[in-house]
């Protein structure tokens, strides 16, 4: 009678059997703090800004907060909805921009490099290289809910689509004369295109499902520059959180009264 060999234990062929947590002895854990920091930074501010529902929209000088754009209820400022509105007025739960803030943020959430960052600084899966994390499994994003990640190739679509939107917003701001406000508003949308098109997802759908660039020089031109932009795309990730902020920030105070807006050409 032959005997059946026993299952294989995977967590003891994979893992490395250490009474303590980690042997590294440098602050391993100041990045993942300060990324925790950033992104609570921010989710707090943009939580706060978005149901506010006011002083989003600068008339005058045709100041619309990305965070509103575009602007979809029925009470949006009048002048702000520049592609119209749905036929109700929005609870204060709602959001104005309804319909591209969910697809902002699921973009942002599926991101590779927010991926990274948030699975370390809060999943702690794991919190860094060589540190062991807490859960006693590891399923990666081969099962739900992890496996939704898989639908950011789609989301990168609709914000190209969002992009579009806000460089609208940029270009309707500064066809009403230039002012600082504008200038803002065009550096904003350009760091945002600076991350859209540095998503992996880009540079996939530029240089991907290929077996050689030599029959394509056109995608090859484009995939080296994407490629040039993707290596950079952590950096863009980081700086458009903030400029969106600023952004904001400066549209809340000029819609508020509580600055002017300096104006350089009429
Ligand atoms: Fe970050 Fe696509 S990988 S936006």
């Amino acid at each position: 009678m032959t005997e059946t060999a026993p299952p294989p234990d995977r967590s003891r062929r994979t893992r490395a059997r250490l009474a303590a947590r980690t042997l590294r002895t440098d602050r391993w854990w100041v990045g993942p703090l300060l990324t925790a920091l950033g992104l609570a930074a921010f989710v707090g501010y943009a939580t706060v800004r978005v149901f506010q529902q006011d002083h989003y929209w600068v008339p005058e000088y045709h100041y619309l907060t990305p965070f509103y754009s575009p602007c979809l209820s029925a009470s949006c400022a009048p002048g702000s909805a520049v592609f119209g509105t749905l036929p109700w007025v929005f609870p204060w739960f709602l959001p104005y921009a309804l319909v591209s803030l969910p697809f902002l943020l699921l973009f942002r959430f599926t991101c590779y490099y927010y991926r990274k960052a948030y699975y370390r600084a809060f999943w702690q899966s794991p919190p860094a290289c060589a540190v062991r994390e807490p859960h006693a499994g590891y399923t990666g994003e081969s099962r739900l809910p992890l496996l939704g990640q898989n639908l950011h190739r789609y989301f990168f679509y609709v914000a190209v689509l969002i992009s579009l939107v806000n460089t609208y917003d940029a270009a309707a701001a500064l066809a009403h004369g230039v002012g600082l406000g504008g200038l803002i508003l065009l550096a904003n949308v350009v760091l945002l295109w600076c991350y859209t098109l540095s998503c992996h997802s880009c540079r996939h759908v530029i240089g991907g499902r290929l077996r050689s660039f030599r029959k394509h020089p056109l995608r090859y031109r484009l995939w080296t520059w994407v490629s040039a932009l993707n290596s950079r795309h952590m950096l863009f990730a980081w700086i458009t959180l903030g400029t969106l902020v600023l952004t904001d920030m400066y549209v809340l105070l000029v819609s508020s009264g509580t600055i002017a807006d300096p104006r350089i050409l009429h």
